[in-house]
């Protein structure tokens, strides 16, 4: 059963949602995500593990670890999660847990990839979906896709089309759906 990790706005669990990707269990790290709307919305079960109510980030991941499992996920979706993962929390699934990232990695990791890769002036970017370790962002490459920079008025919103079509692909692929 597939478990989403999300902190954001939750565009990635939507277009996984729409994907008819059947969706166990839905965790945040802050309350305020408006992924967790969308999750209930679609009657998918919610919790939020955030940093200021655990001891420290080893504990809340184990616990997140334990919420999860509880509800039978045995792989993570990290869609638009923006914490790094505790070695705890990655050994309880093991090559199961793969991230979206809105660049060509190994180039602009970190939470400001489609800005940096503007900064840099670079003519193509991407979307990479990864199996996720210890790094950011670094784990190794499932699936890239090239976007053009140009034109850079629609960048964002070509990007995060190919977010959407190739991670729900991609969980499909993985979890033999
Ligand atoms: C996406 O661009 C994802 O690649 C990045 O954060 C963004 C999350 O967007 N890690 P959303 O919450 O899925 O709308």
């Amino acid at each position: 059963m597939i478990g989403v990790l999300v902190s954001g706005t939750g565009t990635n669990l939507q277009a996984l949602i729409d994907e008819g990707l059947e969706i166990a269990a839905v965790a945040a790290n802050r309350r305020d995500a408006l992924a967790l709307q969308r999750a209930r919305a679609a009657g998918i079960p919610t919790a939020t593990f955030s940093l200021d109510c655990h001891a420290d980030r080893e504990e809340r991941d184990l616990a997140m670890a334990t919420w999860l499992e509880e509800h039978g996920v045995d792989f993570v979706v990290l869609a638009g999660y923006m914490h790094l993962l505790t070695k705890r929390f990655l050994d309880r699934f093991p090559e199961r847990i793969v991230n979206v990232h809105p660049s060509l990695l190994p180039a602009f990791p970190g939470a400001h990839a489609i800005d940096d890769a503007l900064a840099a002036g670079v003519e193509t970017t991407g979307v990479t979906v990864h199996v996720v370790d210890e790094g950011i962002d670094s784990g190794p490459i499932l699936r890239q896709e090239q976007i053009p920079i140009e034109p850079r008025e629609t960048l964002v919103e070509r990007v995060h089309a190919v977010e959407h079509r190739i991670l729900p692909e991609v969980v499909k692929e993985l979890c033999g759906r």
